[in-house]
């Protein structure tokens, strides 16, 4: 009698438990457990007006705070967020995935930004983040208050997604659009890939760059669509072993290096692939920019740029070593970053501007080993009669295969 009260005792609890089990199954899309963070069981609404920073920073802690892979999981709708930092360490984490397929919904009170950043993930080893979501800057109310493009001393604007001193992160399939700055930089990051990113601003929104890197090693940005109104992947100082694949660009200002040689101490800039790509209806296609009267010496090396398109596009293939977006610049010491061992390849299309070319190098440090192998870019600006040329400064560059235009010399 015992032993049969005793073990209905137990089939009851376990049945309970079963039960109990089961309602969890049903409400999995709101709530949390184990190592699943969701947004919404910390008090996120995806109504698109309620404040969610707090509950997004709460998730964010429990998440961070928990051991092994973990997910933090922000369902579809849409999320009005203030400024947020998902910082680290965290501690006993393997992998954070943060799994996104809402839209967050950035604040236009640029009061509200501490600086100048909209997302921050930083200081974070094994960060995922995918699922198909938005960050939605808000752009448009804050891009009159840009003097950035004007004047040389100006308060920046807050970036969409900013990675700091992170390792081993992976973005995959994310969506950018309207930031108020550029929409993601990377600062100190250390192997990261980037994969299936879309980025969407209008042609005539300022320093909206896709994608800016600075101080990084180790990066590969592939397979992604990227349309600003400005750069659509810049690589600043300091960062070596970068890949870019299968971008497509445009509008915008095209792929640059640069620009560099503008602050003391800027780090050096070695091993660039940039490949498979196609770039539309751009100012600039592939593009090193550096500015004169540089106050540090520094230097780019050993950059491939192969197998891309360029379709309508301005200046097509372009070394500018006396770059001055302002209306003046001090121009009484030619730049001092040394460019060397560059190489364009299989580069072919059309150009809107005659000098599809341009290699202006520095009167000071001239560029050295410049190879261009293949390359046929046709003009398309409607002057009629008008073939492409090249132009050539400080520079005697190596050429071989096709050549549309000419050589310089
Ligand atoms: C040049 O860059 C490529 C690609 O990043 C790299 O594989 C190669 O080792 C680099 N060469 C030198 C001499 O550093």
């Amino acid at each position: 009698m015992k032993k049969l009260l005793m073990s209905f005792f137990l089939s009851t609890i376990l049945c309970l438990f079963f039960i109990a089990d089961n309602a969890n199954a049903g409400r999995v899309a709101r709530s949390s457990s184990g190592n699943n963070f969701n947004v919404l069981s910390f008090g996120a609404k995806a109504d698109g007006r309620t404040d969610n920073t707090k509950a997004f920073l709460d998730a964010w802690r429990a998440a961070c705070g928990a051991a092994g892979s973990v997910k933090l999981i922000v369902p579809p709708g849409t999320y009005f967020l203030g400024p947020v930092r998902f910082i680290g360490p965290c501690k006993n984490v393997k992998t954070l995935t943060m799994q996104m397929q809402g839209t967050l919904k950035a604040s236009t009170d640029l009061k509200r930004y501490p600086s100048d950043v909209w997302v921050q993930f930083g200081w974070l080893d094994g960060l995922i983040l995918t699922g198909g979501g938005t960050f939605d800057g808000q752009g448009a109310l804050a891009w009159p208050f840009n003097k950035c493009p004007k004047q040389k001393k100006c308060k920046l604007l807050p970036i969409n997604i900013k990675f700091v001193n992170t390792k081993n992160t992976v973005v995959n399939g994310i969506t950018s659009v309207n930031s108020k700055f550029f929409h993601i930089a990377l600062l100190h990051c250390h192997n990261f890939q980037g994969r299936n990113i879309k980025i969407i601003a209008p042609a005539n929104s300022p320093n909206t760059d896709g994608i800016h890197i600075e101080r990084n090693s180790g990066v590969s940005i592939t397979q992604s669509n990227i349309g600003t109104g400005d750069d659509c992947i810049s690589i600043g100082q300091g960062n070596s072993d970068v890949t870019l694949q299968g971008i497509k660009c445009g509008p915008g200002h095209g792929i640059s290096v640069g620009s560099l040689g503008r602050y003391k101490n800027e780090g050096d800039v070695r091993n660039l692939v940039v490949k498979d790509c196609t770039i539309r209806g751009t100012d600039n296609g592939v593009r090193i920019k550096t500015w004169e009267n540089s106050p540090s010496v520094s230097s780019v090396a050993n950059m491939t740029f192969e197998n891309i398109v360029m379709d309508r596009v301005a200046n097509p293939i372009i070394i500018d070593q006396t770059y001055c977006p302002f209306a003046k610049c001090d121009t009484s010491v030619p730049s001092r970053v040394r460019i060397s061992d560059i190489t364009f390849r299989n580069i072919r299309g059309t150009s809107t501007s005659p000098v599809a070319v341009l290699l202006d190098c520095s009167k000071g440090v001239p560029c050295k080993n410049i190879r261009m192998h293949d390359v046929h870019l046709n003009y398309v600006g409607g002057l009629a009669g008008v073939q492409t040329t090249s132009t050539c400064q400080n520079v005697r560059a190596a050429y071989s295969g096709k050549q549309v235009p000419k050589p310089c010399h």
